[in-house]
């Protein structure tokens, strides 16, 4: 796999005033960095470190599943956010939250409740389950839902390092500007149709 840390797809500004440059110099730089560089030190002369990175997370087990996964977790990430996002998702997206959650009002709650929920370290998600239908879930510290069979379609960090320099403990008031102003609705959409086209 290619171990160069992949550039954030925006300035580490414009993400401002919801998160700020100091956040994402330390969660990019730093946080999502460390991981790929621990990732790189312990596939260090072993055959998978040229495998691709989802093989490496769907196959892996302890600290390699762990890096691998905060490494492919965190490159979702980025492309769940996008300068002036937020605001409502259009056409089948919007269509299937409806559906879904009975309102985007109530995907809402479902997404910051289960993101306030996860004890400790973690990330909420709005997924395509097996079935084919649209769920918000969380996972615990580096587990995705691919290995739950699942198709991740947006994420927000909760780890504390996402939010803790602009939120401090606030954890629902980050994730209620995630929703905001931050979320890439077309992002969502596209890897969503993506996932019904593969069924
Ligand atoms: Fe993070």
């Amino acid at each position: 796999m290619d171990f160069h840390l992949r550039p954030l797809p925006y300035g580490t500004d414009a993400l401002e005033p919801h998160l700020s440059r100091a956040t994402l110099e330390l969660h990019h730089g730093r946080h999502h960095a460390g991981y790929l560089a621990k990732l790189e030190k312990l596939l260090e002369g072993r055959p998978e470190a040229d495998a691709d990175l989802e093989s490496i997370v769907l196959g892996a087990s302890g600290a390699v599943f762990d890096n691998a996964a905060q490494v492919w977790n965190h490159d979702f990430l980025w492309r769940s956010m996008t300068p002036k996002g937020g605001g409502k998702p259009e056409g089948a997206l919007a269509d299937g939250l409806d559906e879904a959650f009975g309102s985007l009002d109530g995907f809402r709650r479902a997404f910051v409740e289960a993101g306030a929920a996860q004890f400790g370290s973690g990330w909420v998600w709005l997924v395509c389950d097996d079935a084919g239908r649209l769920r918000v879930t969380a996972t615990a510290d580096a587990d995705l839902p691919m290995r739950h069979g699942q198709v991740a379609l947006l994420t927000a960090d909760v780890w504390e390092h996402a939010y803790y320099l602009d939120y401090r403990n606030e954890r629902e008031r980050y994730l209620d500007a995630f929703l905001d102003h931050l979320v890439n609705w077309s992002f969502g959409a596209a890897n969503w149709s993506a996932a019904r086209a593969r069924r």
